[in-house]
């Protein structure tokens, strides 16, 4: 096994044994990728404040997230089509963040189904939804991740429509995978990814199973995203969704002052500063940009979480820095993934949580509740 430091090694690792329109899809952004960029650009542009002189021996990087302990700020994101990263990557990603003791949010557009996942670990993990026109089937999945026992939901708001990502419609990207002319070479050249998943028993949506009747292509999952997605959310949908839900409610793809402002009115417990990692509105601010001016407007009122671009532990202090409580990271733990399965997921949250815990010490701070925009220079 290659010696991994950092995040970028499993990225690496995952670009040559995945196959291309798989890693492009978790790799790349909508559009001209300017949102992308600008998510890890602005957030390598903070400078963190070395102290020196400071006992800093005994340090934690625990806290809560939403009422969860958890053994750092940091929750796994929501993430499309995971198991065609690995086989049953879902189960194997989850497993990995509960042996961690940090939260695993299980998408909507997952391989694993709700109910595969809930077989496959002992603890609870979070339940992203998407609402879709047929409300009859958005009640279903949320009655779905309550007899799961999943505890916690995690509403996205900002794919009511979806964001055009050139390389997958560039790489033909379709679920389940398909070998074609053009991508026939690819895969013989990664035949590790091969045998995993194309020979795994789950392969498409396990969640949308009997809803797509023809999921030939992700062509065809664009045209049905257009036409199952409900272009019509609103708040009152928020409303509608907390209701039947009844439990820890975490609204997802806040990157205004004004939305956050009504987050806290829908009785959220939580949101998330998100652009959705650049996959959506191309030329939306960073979302690390965007935190400052939403810490302002939530006055502590519920947890402002952060997402966009965190691939190391110093992102993730930045990010605490100006006023995230937490994060949440989905390219970061899908390399990994990608990478080594399970193993990889682990190394994932082992580099950061050591990075996040030595960058603590170096900046003179012994716990991460700590945190401060003192720990920024201008
Ligand atoms: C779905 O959530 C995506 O970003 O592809």
């Amino acid at each position: 096994m290659p010696v991994v430091t950092c995040i970028e090694d499993l990225r690496e690792i995952a670009r040559k044994r995945v196959a291309r329109a798989i890693f492009d899809y978790v790799d790349r952004g909508s559009y001209a990728e300017y949102t992308l960029r600008a998510n890890r650009a602005d957030l390598e542009s903070l400078a963190l404040r070395q102290r020196v002189g400071v006992d800093v021996d005994k340090r934690s990087t625990r806290t809560t997230m939403a009422g969860h302990d958890v053994a750092m700020p940091v929750a796994l994101a929501p993430v499309g089509l995971t198991g065609l990263n690995w086989a049953d990557g879902e189960i194997l990603a989850a497993r990995a963040a509960q042996r961690f003791g940090v939260p695993y949010t299980l998408s909507t557009m997952s391989i694993c189904s709700i109910e595969d996942v809930a077989g496959g670990v002992d603890k609870p993990f979070w339940f992203q939804l998407y609402v879709m026109r047929d409300r009859g089937f958005s009640a279903s999945l949320i009655e779905r991740a309550k007899k799961a026992g999943c505890s916690a939901l995690v509403l996205t708001l900002d794919l009511q429509i979806q964001g055009q990502r050139h390389r997958d419609l560039k790489n033909g990207l379709a679920v389940p995978p398909k070998l074609t002319a053009a991508t026939v070479l690819d895969v013989l050249f990664k035949p590790s990814w091969a045998f995993n998943v194309l020979q795994s028993k789950r392969k498409s949506f396990g969640n949308l199973e009997g809803r797509i009747p023809d999921a030939k292509s992700l062509t065809t999952l664009s045209q049905w995203i257009a036409g199952q997605f409900d272009p019509t959310l609103s708040w009152k949908d928020v409303e509608w969704v907390k209701k039947l839900w009844g439990g820890k409610l975490i609204l997802k793809g806040i990157l205004d002052p004004e939305d956050a402002k009504a987050a806290v009115q829908a009785g959220a417990d939580a949101i998330v500063v998100s652009n959705h990692g650049g996959r959506q509105l191309d030329g939306a601010i960073s979302s690390i940009r965007a935190l400052p001016e939403i810490v302002d407007a939530v006055k502590g009122q519920i947890e402002v979480w952060l997402d966009g671009g965190i691939r190391s532990g110093q992102d993730v202090l930045r990010a605490l820095a100006l006023g995230a409580s937490a994060t949440m990271i989905g390219r970061a733990y899908a390399y990994g993934l990608g990478a080594f399965g399970e193993k990889g997921v682990a190394l994932a949250l082992e580099l950061i949580e050591k990075e996040l815990d030595v960058t603590l010490a170096l900046c003179g701070l012994r716990d991460v509740k700590d945190a401060s925009p003192a720990i920024l220079r201008a």
